[in-house]
């Protein structure tokens, strides 16, 4: 590997790179991903042995700490988290300061920002402990406040964290519970959640994530990072893709308009784009989307369904797509965002709460590349150049002039 920064800075050269699609900013030993293979690796391990065997909070540890955890280590981490998972009672008033109407993601943006106010005592990012807490801190919230930015865009109490529960249990909890009604959380869906949740934990150096790592190289604190790359997440190109999925399939609403749209993302003139299908790193399939495909499977079993029209058109699509010379020549296959929506359909989370449920997913992969980057001692500030197609040098011209 060479240091190519170095080497052109010497030379006053610069590589001209528009979406990176060829440079390594950093140096990281948390997610490997082989686009060619469809593979996935947390630390070494294989996405699919970490869905099949393990659990979302046994993997923020591997991330976080980059080993999986003894029993004990386990238990101790648990425990750190649950103790974590309320958020202040001022946070509350905070949330009321917005419209009710407002998009859950808008909210997080603002409630996970303002988390730098509220919590003085782990913004010190030289000190290791207080980043240690931070990254705690933010595991254990963001779930409470992904149901709260719910609750509230649904004009319903906030439900408090239920500690008993696991992880993705208590979030189902925090999301559904209403008062004066007892709602026992379905293993199956909460099986489900969960490896959504571990499906999303990370994911090396993709656009939210080199969002985080750009904002944290000046120094700024773990809150404002992480609201940094939860904006960057939002946008339909990155997380906010399995919105827009669902969104499509509804759009395309039956089977016999699927050419249609096949032919409108193979037009030049058209941007419409088949939501769901294509990857920057991934050219031969996502192995996300293998492992969310039989979850989407054992959820809409469970839940009855299996005539539903959005769910017909998602399959239909995705043979035809698979079959089409288009979609072959550029190897665009189904992502994870293609059946992540139809699960969380299936489980009752209107669309405007998929990239928050992505975002809470994220966080541990987010805070884990912070961790690591600050804890490198070569890191710079991210500062990239730029090709420069303006005017040349001209002379100023008074008004009058013009
Ligand atoms: N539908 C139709 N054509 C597509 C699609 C698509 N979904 N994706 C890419 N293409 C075509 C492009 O038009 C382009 O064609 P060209 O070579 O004739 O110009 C070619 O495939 C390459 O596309 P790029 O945009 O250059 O590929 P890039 O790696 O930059 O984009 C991306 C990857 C953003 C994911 C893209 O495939 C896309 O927009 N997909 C739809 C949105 C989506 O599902 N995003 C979720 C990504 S996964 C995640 O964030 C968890």
């Amino acid at each position: 590997v060479v240091d190519i920064g170095k080497l052109y800075a010497q030379a006053d050269v610069f590589t001209y790179d528009p979406g990176f699609t060829s440079t390594a900013a950093c140096e990281s030993a948390i997610t490997y991903i082989d686009g060619d293979k469809g593979e996935l690796l947390y630390r070494g391990y294989p996405i699919e042995q970490l869905a099949a065997k393990s659990h979302f909070l046994e993997a923020c540890y591997l991330l976080l700490f980059g080993e999986l955890p003894t029993k004990a280590e386990m238990v101790d981490f648990e425990h750190r988290v649950t103790n974590h998972t309320m958020v202040h009672e001022q946070m509350h008033n905070f949330f009321r300061g917005f419209r009710r109407d407002s998009h859950p993601m808008a909210t997080m943006v603002g409630v996970v920002g303002a988390m730098s106010a509220f919590y003085h005592d782990s913004l010190d990012i030289n000190d290791p402990w207080q980043r240690e807490v931070a990254a705690i801190r933010m595991i254990a919230k963001l779930p409470t406040i992904a149901a709260m930015a719910y609750k509230y865009s649904v004009g319903q109490p906030f439900v408090y964290p239920k500690n008993s529960l696991n992880y993705a249990g208590n979030f189902l909890h925090m999301c559904f519970a209403v008062p004066a009604e007892d709602y026992v959380v379905n293993p199956i869906l909460s099986k489900a959640m969960d490896r959504i949740m571990m499906l999303h934990a990370d994911h090396e150096q993709n656009a939210s994530t080199s969002t985080v790592r750009l904002a944290g190289s000046s120094g700024a604190n773990p809150f404002a990072c992480i609201a940094a790359g939860i904006a960057c997440l939002w946008g339909p190109a990155h997380g906010g893709a399995n919105q827009a999925c669902l969104e499509m399939l509804r759009e395309i609403g039956t089977v016999d308009r699927i050419p249609e749209y096949i032919a409108r993302a193979k037009d030049k003139d058209d941007p419409f784009r088949l939501m769901g299908f294509g990857h920057r790193v991934y050219k031969n399939f996502d192995p996300r989307a293998t492992v969310m495909k039989e979850s989407a499977d054992e959820v809409l079993e469970l839940m009855g369904i299996h005539n539903n029209p959005t769910l017909q058109v998602a399959k239909e699509l995705e043979r035809i797509a698979l079959e089409d010379d288009y979609f072959i020549s550029k190897k665009l296959y189904p992502n994870v965002d293609f059946y992540s929506g139809i699960i969380l359909d299936a489980m009752g989370f209107p669309t405007s709460m998929f990239t928050p449920i992505f975002a809470l997913s994220r966080t541990v992969g987010w805070i884990s590349q912070w961790r690591e980057m600050i804890a490198d001692p070569t890191q710079k500030i991210g500062r990239p150049r730029q090709l420069y197609i303006g005017k040349a040098h001209r002379d100023y011209v008074p008004v009058a002039n013009r």
